[in-house]
């Protein structure tokens, strides 16, 4: 279980990779913990879906609070759910660290990082792939957090929409200009054959799934997925 000191350092430092449980074993969530942990993974990504903002149902802030009991790495949660403003408070009881909703699902997103905010947590915005930067202008310096869908929300294991990275260096570019102090960070399709360019776009953290938790080397695989 690593310290809190190196807790802050892995939140801190960019190229962090953040395992997304969705694509773990559901019914030895323990293992896949510790997998995340003895692969030297900063953060653990939870995949929250409601059926209705995309059609599986994952999991909720009971799953957050199990997996919470486990480790002590930052838990990333990213609400795939309308309504992400109603889950604030069971996810934030779970102990969860960072709470990303998608600005598609939330009119009053301004508010809702405010909340989010007030609650201890770090704000992140989630824009789907046909969801331009554009968008989410307005709230880029209020985030903690940017996170650009590199697949279609709803399911692990699909191949990247490379396109999207333009949005990551799009990011990038009005980050240099001063919009705002967020980290950015792509969710999906990210494995060996992709990573480089991932990192090479500007990336500071990659959701990693399936190339993950389907490898026949977790740690070896994530390691491979490491900028060179
Ligand atoms: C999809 C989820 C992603 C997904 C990533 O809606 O948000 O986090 O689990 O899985 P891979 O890495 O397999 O594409
Ligand atoms: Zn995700």
């Amino acid at each position: 279980m690593p310290s809190q000191s190196i807790i802050l350092f892995m939140t801190d430092k960019k190229s962090i990779i953040a395992p997304s449980v969705l694509a773990a074993d559901f019914s030895d969530i323990s293992r896949a913990v510790k997998l995340i942990e003895s692969a030297g993974a900063e953060w653990v990504h939870l995949d929250v879906m409601d059926g209705c903002f995309v059609p599986p149902i994952t999991f909720g802030a009971q799953m957050a609070s199990a997996i919470r009991s486990e480790t002590d790495l930052p838990l990333d949660t990213h609400l795939m759910t309308v309504n992400p403003g109603k889950h604030l408070e069971a996810f934030m009881n779970s102990g969860v660290d960072r709470f990303t909703f998608h600005i598609e699902a939330e009119i009053h997103a301004h508010r809702l990082i405010g909340e989010i905010h007030n609650s201890g947590a770090k704000a992140g915005i989630a824009i789907v792939p046909s969801t331009p930067v554009s968008l989410i202008s307005e709230l880029l310096g209020y985030v903690d957090q940017v996170l650009v869908m590199t697949v279609n929300p709803g399911w692990g294991g699909q191949s990247m929409i490379r396109s999207t990275l333009n949005k990551v260096r799009t990011l990038n570019e009005m980050r240099k200009a001063g919009a705002g102090e967020y980290k950015i960070c792509i969710d999906g399709g990210f494995a060996g054959n992709t990573a480089q360019e991932t990192w090479d776009a500007g990336v500071d953290v990659a959701v990693m799934g399936s190339a993950f938790f389907k490898a026949e080397n977790p740690a070896e695989a994530l390691r491979k997925c490491r900028p060179r």
